[in-house]
């Protein structure tokens, strides 16, 4: 029997949502072989029952340190040359990815995980740190992207009010806003949000819901009425922003969190304006774009590069056990662009 098998790719693990989770992970397989006649044959198989792609396989002796290659057939199988009797240290490597390489892939809120290669995307560390591919060049960038450009069609000139707009996706939105010769208000909680949402990330107005009149402030700002409106917040906030509404007015329905933990969902109050104005409201999930995200994250890896975006990641450092806590961060405002839990041992 040989013992188990580690493969030694470093990655990057990350779940979809509002939070995202970074680490540096050793997916671990279990190798199983018997010795049949003069060669070695066996199985390569794992507790997560993933793919085990056309991979190297390295025994190594570690009394006499000689090694042996074999090649799995895709489905697991390997066959090598014969090996003595001893201990090995067992090394399954993927042809697509190199020990230190990061990568990105939902997994979930754990240490380790297994990939058969298919469900992860190499990141490209010279272009952007591993953090960012869970803000501006991950799923926040691409929810974004999608939500604007896609569902809320925005064109030069018009006017797109965004809701937790110093938030992961907001902050994001507002930018490509601009980028698309769009004037860009953002609403966010606090004087200190409210700055860094014009001075840092380019938006050309701010309004503090917390603590200013929130139909009087969007009557200043967006005296022609507002063309699109992203709400990541709903409940008071949504219902101010539809009485704002410019006729053939866009409202992506993106997130809402003022509401996740309510007993009870404070629906639209205001929903006839949708009437008056002509409007649209529409849900969107990102996961809806998967065949388009590669030409998303080309333009977002382009803007990126070019500085016509930046990326601003809320790093809280911890374990697997800090979850919760670093995510009620999200429902008490204390993040200004993507939360992330770093793992202290990532
Ligand atoms: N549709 C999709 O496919 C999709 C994909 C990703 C995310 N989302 C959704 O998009 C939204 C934004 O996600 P994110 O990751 O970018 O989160 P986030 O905006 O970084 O964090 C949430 C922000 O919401 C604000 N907030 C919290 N409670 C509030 C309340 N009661 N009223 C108004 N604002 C409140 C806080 O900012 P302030 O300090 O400014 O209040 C907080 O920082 C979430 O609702 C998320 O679920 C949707």
């Amino acid at each position: 029997m040989i013992p188990n098998c580690r493969s030694f790719a470093a990655a990057c693990n990350a779940v979809a949502g509002t939070l995202c989770f970074l680490l540096l992970c050793v997916p671990t397989a279990g190798a199983q072989a018997s010795r049949v006649g003069a060669a070695l044959e066996g199985t390569v198989s794992d507790s997560s029952s993933a793919r085990i792609p056309q991979a190297a396989i390295t025994f190594r002796n570690t009394e006499t340190n000689q090694s042996r290659v074999a090649t799995t057939d895709g489905q697991g199988f390997f066959r090598a040359d014969e090996l003595a009797v001893g201990t090995y240290e067992v090394r399954l490597e993927h042809p697509g990815f190199a020990p230190g390489d990061c990568v990105y892939g939902v997994f979930g809120v754990q240490e380790y995980a297994v990939s058969d290669g298919s469900d992860v995307l190499k990141l490209d560390t010279a272009l952007a740190p591993p953090t960012t591919y869970l803000g501006a060049l991950g799923m926040t960038g691409l929810t974004a992207y999608f939500a604007l450009l896609d569902v809320g069609k925005i064109r030069a000139g018009e006017t797109v009010v965004i809701s937790g707009a110093a938030g992961a996706v907001g902050s994001l939105a507002g930018q490509i806003a601009k980028l698309k010769g769009c004037r860009a208000i953002g609403i966010a909680g606090g004087q200190e949000k409210c700055s860094a949402l014009v001075q840092k990330f380019g938006f050309d107005a701010a309004i503090d819901y917390k603590t200013e009149n929130l139909r009087r402030a969007l009557r200043e700002h967006a005296p022609g009425g507002v063309d699109v409106y992203l709400d990541n917040v709903g409940g008071d906030v949504l219902d101010a922003v539809l009485t704002r509404l410019a006729r053939g007015a866009r409202v992506i329905i993106c997130g809402a969190v003022s509401q996740y933990n309510a007993d009870r969902v404070q629906g639209p109050a205001n929903y006839l304006m949708l009437l008056v104005a002509r409007a649209s409201m529409t849900g969107m999930v990102i996961f809806d774009y998967q065949d388009r995200f590669p030409q998303a994250t080309a333009d977002l890896a382009r803007w990126f590069r070019d500085g016509q975006i930046v990326s601003r990641e809320h790093i809280v450092r911890g374990g697997v056990g800090d979850f919760p806590e670093a995510l009620l961060k999200l429902f008490a405002g204390e993040n200004t662009g993507k939360l992330i839990l770093a793992l202290d041992n990532g």
